[in-house]
């Protein structure tokens, strides 16, 4: 059961206030009643109007996005474009952030929602939860590349996790990486350490779920359950 007001505001991407005003007005009806208050509590089923039409409810929104680059990974740029800048107003919702950080200048997967605890579990460090990219460098990336990868290197001071590594252009200047964790920079700092330099990366895959290929950069579509679990799954 969810709050009118919420769901009003949630959905209408308008302030708590401006619902109860809504409500006020006689503009927002339940079940065909005309609704009195924003404290009212509101079942899945019920069917919430706002002058005689009806808007879909549903508790927490799902976003994959294709980020390009030259935006930000956060909900507040604090003057530059964002990935919640780029949801279209549709699908916008109050509160929607996205789950984890690629740099600005990386493209690919970004899962973006407004549901906090699902996104603190997706991103706990206990998790692992793999995150494939494509990676192009600067120079073709040797065996003993490889093999520091994937025995989990040390890495100024620090142990990693085992990461995996697949070349996939003849010229092996280009590979597929997974990380089971998410450090600051963390595929830049681990080819650094080699004396190579990331010229390309996308995120391509989180979990088991690829990276929708039919989106264009900036193109986001909504998660069905199905997919979310993928997300989660080994
Ligand atoms: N590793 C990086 O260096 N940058 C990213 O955006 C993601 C992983």
């Amino acid at each position: 059961m969810t709050r009118l007001d919420k769901i009003l505001s949630t959905q209408l991407n308008i302030s708590r206030t401006d619902a109860k005003q809504m409500i006020k007005k006689g503009r927002v009806s339940v079940n065909g009643i005309p609704a009195k208050s924003g404290d009212v509590k509101v079942a899945d089923a019920d069917i919430v109007a706002v002058d005689g039409n009806e808007i879909s409810y549903s508790r927490f929104v799902y976003i994959m996005m294709n980020k390009p680059k030259g935006v930000i990974s956060a909900s507040d740029g604090k003057g530059e474009k964002t990935v919640v800048d780029l949801v279209p107003s549709d699908m916008q919702r109050r509160g929607l952030f996205p789950a984890g950080r690629l740099d600005k200048d990386t493209t690919g997967f970004v899962l973006l929602t407004d549901d906090g605890e699902f996104a603190h579990s997706i991103l706990a460090p206990s998790r692992h939860i793999d995150k494939t990219y494509v990676v192009t460098l600067d120079k073709p990336v040797t065996s003993e590349v490889v093999q520091d990868f994937r025995s989990g290197m040390e890495l100024n001071g620090e142990r990693l996790l085992q990461a995996d590594v697949e070349i996939i252009s003849e010229d092996a200047t280009v590979c597929r990486v997974v990380l089971r964790q998410g450090l600051y920079h963390q595929i830049k700092r681990m080819f650094k350490k080699h004396g190579l330099t990331v010229v390309e990366l996308k995120r391509v895959k989180m979990g088991n779920l690829p990276l929708d290929d039919s989106l264009l950069p900036g193109e986001c579509r909504y998660l069905s359950q199905n997919e979310l679990d993928l997300i989660c799954s080994k």
